[in-house]
């Protein structure tokens, strides 16, 4: 039986650990048919170790997408690799601790720019870095947490996260007459190194221990990039600018 990804071609980026969510999306990607490159940051030497671990062997490219020398190289570094992409994951998140664990009201904007800069305009720039292998349509897919509420600890993240959900809004308006669909998995938490990043984070998890409709497992990545794979398939064909919730429905649950 073939598999959802049949003859796509994917770049994936945020492998980092194997609880990184962008791994399980890798996995599945590749259990799926589809022929995968990752990007990796801070050094491919990490992630590479890592990729060890999925099915297939996968080329490991660097990229910073707050580098703009490295967002002009990569479209010809993925060319090398695989001649075009039919999908984007941008599985990236990042903010300085002063911005994050209940410093909200002190943080400084350097660091607030940082994690607008890392976290949400990066969705716009690496999607148009790549945009020469992407001519036939396409679908990008981002990952967010549910910005519509103010979380403890998460503090200058929610703001982050509040633009990434927009910007993909407003992508999936300018990108759409081109064929290309962008939409986000908003998850659950999940115990990855940007989580444990988080001071407080687990008090914050715990939260979906008591609301959940559905049980919550906190280590537990496959869900959301079952979630992943499903937007980058053909089988989401007329959705974009979408916030799809792989959160055990927590998000629709009052009290
Ligand atoms: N873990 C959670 O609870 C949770 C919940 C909802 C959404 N998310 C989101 O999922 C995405 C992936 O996070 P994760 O939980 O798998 O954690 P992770 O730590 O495994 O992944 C975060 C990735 O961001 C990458 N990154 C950071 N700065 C970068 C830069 N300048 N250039 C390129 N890459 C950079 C890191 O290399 C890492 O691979 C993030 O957008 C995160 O906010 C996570």
């Amino acid at each position: 039986m073939s598999g959802i990804l049949e003859g796509k071609r994917i770049l994936i980026t945020g492998v980092l650990m194997e609880s990184s969510i962008a791994f399980h999306a890798a996995k599945l990607a590749q259990e799926q048919g589809a022929e995968i490159i990752l990007t990796a940051f801070p050094r491919p030497s990490l992630t590479e170790r890592i990729a060890k671990k999925l099915p297939k062997p996968v080329t490991v490219l660097s990229l910073d997408v707050s580098s703009e020398e490295d967002l002009a190289g990569i479209a010809d570094q993925v060319r090398e690799h695989l001649p075009t992409l039919d999908g984007i994951v941008h599985s990236i998140g990042f903010a300085p601790q002063d911005a994050l664990g209940g410093n909200f009201l002190d943080t400084p904007w350097e660091s607030v720019a940082t994690a607008m800069h890392v976290s949400a305009f990066s969705l716009k720039s690496l999607t148009m870095a790549l945009m020469p292998l992407m001519q036939d349509g396409g679908s990008v897919v981002g990952l967010t947490f549910d910005a519509q509420l103010a979380w403890p600890q998460y503090d200058w993240m929610g703001p982050a996260k509040a633009a990434l959900e927009a910007t993909n809004r407003y992508m999936a308006r300018y990108l759409g007459e081109r064929d290309i669909r962008c939409n986000l998995i908003s998850a659950g938490p999940l115990g990855s190194m940007a989580a444990k990043s988080i001071p407080g984070f687990g008090d914050l998890a715990d939260t979906w221990n008591h609301r959940s409709p559905l049980k919550w497992d906190l280590n537990d990545p496959e869900p959301a990039g079952r979630g992943i794979v499903a937007l980058l398939s053909d089988w989401f064909p007329k959705t974009t600018g979408e916030i799809i919730h792989v959160d055990g429905g927590l998000h629709a649950i009052g009290a």
